[in-house]
């Protein structure tokens, strides 16, 4: 008999067409009664597979005293307890990795989009206003410009060695130095920010970077500076966002991910010097599916006792 799993959301077909192979598969969200699925296979529930953003919260790692592993679609935690996890006993796995090219290849984009005003140059062409309002006005560019980087784990160094591409002088900002790391570091955000024409967040979500970009950083960072932000919405006071963009203490921003996915702020939308991506860092074939291949042998590891390929907790 195949072992049961429980899916709390949906997921990429390569996914969801793998573990029905090997496991009676039951769909979470789409159950009428959640508290009745969880009851009903609480004495033999030993797997589940989510994405961050479905959680299992306490309650669900509680309710599945026979759990063993939570494989997540995606390199980031939040919204999984991990605390909950580890107190049960229950290995969590991500997909680290495979997304850094990816997310960094996106970062360079918005910030090459965001100086050269790719976006409004496309409407200009369109609208014919080259032809009757004639050029554009000029634009920024991102070499030698300094980029400050908060969170220089493996995807801010993606990033770091692609801007450095771009013959930009990088420098970084995190918990600690890293010795290994040739960039400049800063122990505090304001002063990197400072002395920063661009800050990259690219920081995990925890409670400790929550609203870790607040209004004292940006006004640090400047009326000639411009903010990307690609790992978690959460590291960002977004409220705090739209009132320097609005009061002009910032040049621009672009941002990949949002306090409320998938609902950026509202007056976000209606700002020129502003570039909004509906969370697509790690969205293409290529790294979503090796994403989808890390969380099926994850299971498949774990069903045949051989050693995981991402254990998180
Ligand atoms: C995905 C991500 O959007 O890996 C992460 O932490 O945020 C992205 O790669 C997400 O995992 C898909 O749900």
């Amino acid at each position: 008999m195949k072992p049961d799993i429980l899916q709390l959301g949906p997921q990429l077909d390569r996914i969801n067409n793998a573990i029905a192979q090997c496991f009676t598969v039951h769909r979470y969200w789409e159950a009428t009664d959640k508290q009745a699925l969880l009851n009903d296979l609480s004495d033999r529930l030993r797997f589940i597979v989510t994405t961050h953003k479905y959680g299992p919260d306490a309650a669900i790692i509680q309710a599945l005293p026979k759990l063993e592993l939570v494989a997540s679609f995606g390199a980031g935690m939040d919204g999984i307890d991990l605390d909950a996890a580890q107190a049960a006993g229950v290995i969590v796995t991500n997909t680290p990795n495979v997304l850094n090219d990816c997310v960094a290849e996106l970062t360079l984009g918005l910030m090459v989009a965001l100086t050269r005003n790719i976006v409004q140059g496309d409407a200009y062409t369109r609208a014919g206003r080259w032809a009757s309002d004639g050029p554009m006005p000029l634009q920024q560019e991102l070499t030698g410009c300094t980029v400050g980087i908060l969170g220089l784990g493996r995807i801010g160094k993606e990033i770091a060695r692609r801007c450095q591409a771009f013959r930009m002088h990088v420098v970084y900002h995190g918990r600690n130095r890293q010795p290994d790391e040739i960039f400049p570091y800063y122990a505090n955000l304001e002063d990197m920010a400072r002395d920063s024409d661009w800050l990259i967040v690219v920081a995990p979500s925890n409670s400790e970077t929550r609203h870790l970009v607040n209004s004292r950083v940006l006004t640090a960072l400047g009326s000639d500076g411009y903010l990307v932000s690609v790992g978690r919405g959460a590291t960002v006071d977004e409220a705090a966002l739209v009132a320097a963009l609005r009061d002009k203490k910032l040049r621009g921003a672009a941002l990949d991910v949002f306090e409320e996915e998938p609902h950026p702020h509202k007056a976000l939308l209606a700002m020129k010097n502003v570039i909004l991506s509906p969370h697509t860092g790690s969205a293409t074939f290529r790294t979503r599916n090796a994403m989808a291949d890390i969380v099926v042998e994850n299971l498949h590891a774990h069903l045949r006792g051989r050693p995981l390929i991402s254990r998180a907790v």
